[in-house]
């Protein structure tokens, strides 16, 4: 079973909660990056460590929540390997794996209902790249853009 990153802010933090007693009892391991309250938190710290436990191999995918989804996918995606996706329904999440190997996925917990952002947690989660073509050559490519 994958091992999953989870990371959020104060306004994601329920919504995260909620996912991740979701995951848990559907068996996979779970690690919590934060943050651990609603009280007031900054993005950029969670969305990073999260994308940072995923770049290192600690966890092989990850789900993040932000209010929007903007903000901490945005911070993961400065982490070098990751590519993270904000998304507002399951046919993005699911795509976003197989075509883009997305390795995280942002929801807004102000945008989605909970139930509809488990959809899109189990969309993406169960998707696999379709690696060997030209899905996995666009993204060498993306990989090779520079950042300056
Ligand atoms: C916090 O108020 C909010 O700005 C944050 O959760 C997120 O939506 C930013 O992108």
């Amino acid at each position: 079973m994958k091992t999953i990153a989870l990371g959020s802010d104060h306004a994601g933090y329920e919504l995260k909660e909620y996912i991740k007693a979701h995951l848990t009892e559907k068996g996979y391991p779970v690690k919590d990056y934060g943050c651990y309250s609603t009280e007031r938190a900054d993005y950029p710290v969670y969305g990073e460590k999260a994308a940072r436990g995923v770049a290192a191999g600690e966890c092989d995918l990850g789900v993040l929540v932000c209010g929007t989804g903007c903000g901490i996918s945005l911070s993961a995606n400065r982490v070098k390997g990751i590519r993270c996706c904000n998304c507002s329904e399951p046919y993005t999440a699911e795509m976003s794996r197989r075509h883009n190997n997305s390795n995280m996925v942002a929801v807004g917990a102000r945008v989605v209902g909970f139930d509809l952002a488990l959809m899109i947690v189990d969309r993406f989660l169960e998707a696999e790249f379709e690696a060997g073509g030209r899905h996995e050559a666009r993204v060498a490519m993306i990989e090779a853009i520079d950042r300056s």
